[in-house]
């Protein structure tokens, strides 16, 4: 079973050597992922093999304006900006990548925000996909594009059926 954590639980030499593929996501992770967790900015939680950091992802607060969400979805939404979560970043080590990590680190981060928003609403969860290859990764788990080619969209409901 994969063990998360919390960024603030674990020691900052579990990540000195991580190594995602893209550059910012790994710079992330070294330098502002804590700084931002202590802030509220976004929360990362760190997925570990031993004491080595092998997947992290990042969840915050967000929200949508109607005129974004599908319209397959408008039916009974207000017409003012709806509350969702936002997946900011989610990043698996190269050496760990195609073993499923970043599948169970999405459904982890799912299932947080799905708690989470029993307290405070979340209408969807929202990702920017960093490139074409990364979105199909998305799509294949039931997200959708809104706004524009690589932001993705999965109402609650969905995670809901997916996760129940
Ligand atoms: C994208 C990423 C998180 C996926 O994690 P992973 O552990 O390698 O993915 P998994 O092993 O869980 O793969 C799940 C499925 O997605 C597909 N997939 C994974 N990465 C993919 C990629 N980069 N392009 C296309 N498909 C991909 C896999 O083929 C797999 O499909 P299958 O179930 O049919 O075999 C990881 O490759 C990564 O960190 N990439 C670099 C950083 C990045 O760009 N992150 C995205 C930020 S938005």
């Amino acid at each position: 079973m994969l063990i998360v954590k919390s960024i603030e639980d674990i020691d900052s030499n579990a990540f000195k050597d991580f190594s995602c593929g893209n550059a910012d996501l790994d710079t992330y992770l070294k330098t502002f992922a804590r700084q931002n967790h202590k802030k509220g900015i976004g929360n990362s939680y760190v997925a570990l093999d031993g004491n080595r950091a092998i997947g992290y992802f990042t969840i915050s607060m967000s929200s949508i304006e109607f005129f974004e969400i599908p319209q397959e979805h408008h039916r009974g939404i207000p017409k003012y900006p709806s509350p969702v979560a936002k997946i900011g970043r989610l990043a698996v080590d190269k050496e760990y990548q195609g073993k499923k990590i970043g599948t169970a680190l999405l459904i982890e981060a799912l299932k947080k925000i799905r708690e989470a928003s029993k307290i405070v609403a979340a209408y969807a969860v929202v990702v920017d996909a960093k490139n074409e290859a990364v979105k199909k990764f998305y799509l294949s788990f039931w997200f959708t594009e809104y706004k524009n080619e690589l932001s993705l969209f999965l109402p609650m409901k969905t995670i809901d059926r997916l996760l129940s």
